[in-house]
């Protein structure tokens, strides 16, 4: 009965523990991935409009919604973003294929104008940060913290300037995580010992009670000889 007791308290006291670590092992892989775009700033230098109304600008990758930009009215001016804003972000980047993007011009009358459309690359952001640039139409910026990177097959010679910053946080995070582990790892023993130390002394106290109740027997039968 005891024992019993005392098994269902100890894989109560680990039960938290495994949770955590594996709180901690989901979230890492989660904070990998996530080349999210976000626009910096625009700066527009031609509305396609004739009729003296404001534009509806607006950014689309192929396949994916509109994004309307809801502040960019005024041509020659320059419009900054904090990157979190209702309608940020613009679009997700995988790893290794570029996406073909545009930024447009809504028409009410005719099909929508095109300011660019280009194809938008996770390692054509420089230090999260890319800008793209049209002769008289717009000129932008675009953040994306997490993109560069990778096989690069524009440009050789700055790839490697990119991928250092990737490789040392790679290895910081096999350095946290393999931390992590050996913490996890020591205190699950710790709490292993511990346990079995007190089952170890319940055995103990066990054993020295059954030793006692034999010797109390053998003396019973001592006295009873005496009696008879
Ligand atoms: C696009 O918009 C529609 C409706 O507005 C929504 O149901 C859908 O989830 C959106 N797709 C993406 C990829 O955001
Ligand atoms: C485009 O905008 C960026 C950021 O505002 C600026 O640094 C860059 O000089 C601009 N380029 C042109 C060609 O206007
Ligand atoms: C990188 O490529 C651009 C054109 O894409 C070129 O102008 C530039 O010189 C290249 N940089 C180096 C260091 O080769």
């Amino acid at each position: 009965m005891r024992r019993n007791q005392s098994l269902c308290c100890a894989s109560s006291s680990i039960h938290p523990l495994f949770l955590l670590s594996f709180f901690l092992l989901s979230s890492i892989p989660g904070s990998i991935s996530s080349r999210l775009v976000t626009l910096g700033s625009i700066e527009i230098f031609n509305a396609h409009e004739w009729l003296p109304s404001k534009p509806i600008v607006y950014f689309r990758c192929k396949g994916e919604n509109k994004t309307i930009l809801p502040d960019v009215k005024a041509t020659d001016f320059l419009y900054s973003f904090k990157g979190q804003e209702s309608w940020q972000p613009l679009t997700e980047l995988p790893e290794k294929k570029c996406k073909r993007c545009g930024i447009y011009e809504q028409d009410s009358f005719k099909s929508d104008d095109v300011f660019d459309e280009w194809e938008m690359c996770s390692d054509d952001f420089v230090k999260g940060k890319y800008i793209h640039f049209k002769e008289k139409e717009f000129n932008a910026t675009f953040i994306c913290s997490d993109c560069g990177g990778g096989s690069g097959s524009h440009n050789s010679t700055t790839v490697p300037d990119r991928g250092e910053p990737r490789k040392k946080k790679n290895v910081a995070m096999v350095v946290v995580v393999s931390l992590l582990a050996s913490i996890l790892t020591v205190i699950a023993a710790v709490y292993v010992y511990k346990y079995w130390q007190r089952r170890k002394r319940e055995q103990d106290q066990l054993r020295f009670l059954k030793l006692f109740e034999e010797n109390d027997e053998i003396e019973d039968e001592i006295a009873l000889g005496h009696v008879i």
